[in-house]
């Protein structure tokens, strides 16, 4: 989606993927700091350890304790740290490399724009309360939902979501089990879904699907999850997590480029690559 974005906008840049051991990432983030790069995005499991790695963090990171993008930054000859592309024609002496999160805007924007729900005064059941799990019930009370329903095969996990909500997002009611009544969204975020014989991450009986639940899963491969297919036949409306991906993307080429992202161009490309159309 990058390359494509990067063409859209006729910029000579490129996007490649490299892979790196956990405890090389200290040199992979330094190599590429020395080689020139405008920044990088990293994945699993890399976002946490970058913490302790990047030179300085955007609050985004600090907030959501993760690094998804860097972008490695100049000192101008009056002392200010800027974007390398703003600095080609002055190449600096000193770089540093910035860390940022993405992934939480991504979403927020993903449920906006894929499934048209403005979050503010929302009931969402939450499945999962690993890393994604988490980022995403602290982005949706950032965005004001008033109750969140967390449920999570390991219940210490969930309780540790609810104990950080409640310090934080007082305003915001969070439980642990599943809603009495109806709610207005289903999020899942556990890996429950990626393979074709892995259980629901709900259970049917406890939570039937109703037309009027939105159901979002954050897994974009297979297209449609059994939890998306069961929620489309009981007339439901349902988006999976390739939006997420895709936003996430937008904002760090915003980060990169200080362009605004070709959303319409990076999403066909996503579509090519990983669908096939
Ligand atoms: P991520 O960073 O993608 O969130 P993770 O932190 O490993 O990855 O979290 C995976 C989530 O999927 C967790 O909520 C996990 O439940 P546990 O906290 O109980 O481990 C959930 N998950 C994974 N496999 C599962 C399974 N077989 N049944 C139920 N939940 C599962």
């Amino acid at each position: 989606m990058h390359n494509a974005a990067f063409a859209a906008l006729g910029l000579n840049w490129r996007y490649l993927a490299f892979e790196a051991r956990p405890e090389n990432l200290r040199a992979a983030i330094e190599g590429a700091r020395v080689m020139g790069f405008m920044g990088l995005n990293l994945t699993v499991p890399h976002k946490l350890l970058a913490l302790d790695i990047v030179d300085a963090l955007d609050v985004s990171a600090k907030v959501w304790g993760a690094v998804n993008t860097i972008r490695f930054e100049g000192r101008s000859t009056n002392g200010d740290w800027l974007p390398l592309r703003l600095l080609e024609k002055d190449p600096p002496v000193e770089i540093r490399s910035v860390g940022f999160n993405t992934d939480a805007d991504g979403l927020a924007n993903s449920l906006r724009e894929d499934l048209k729900m403005e979050l503010r005064g929302k009931r969402v059941l939450l499945l999962g309360a690993g890393g994604a799990g988490r980022s995403a019930a602290l982005k949706l009370a950032t965005e004001g939902v008033s109750e969140l329903f967390l449920v999570n095969r390991t219940l210490s996990k969930a309780l540790e979501i609810q104990t950080e909500i409640q310090k934080n997002f007082p305003s915001v009611r969070a439980e642990l089990d599943y809603p009495k009544s109806d709610v207005d969204l289903i999020l899942n975020s556990t890996s429950l879904g990626l393979k074709p014989d892995d259980a629901l991450p709900l259970d049917e009986k406890a939570f039937p699907f109703r037309p009027t639940h939105a159901v979002y899963d954050m897994i974009y491969r297979p297209a449609e999850t059994a939890l998306l297919k069961a929620a489309k036949a009981a007339g439901g409306k349902t988006a999976n997590g390739l939006g997420m991906l895709l936003h996430q993307g937008a904002k760090a080429f915003e980060i990169w480029t200080g362009k605004t992202a070709p959303l319409d161009v990076m999403r066909r490309a996503l579509e090519e690559n990983i669908y096939g159309h």
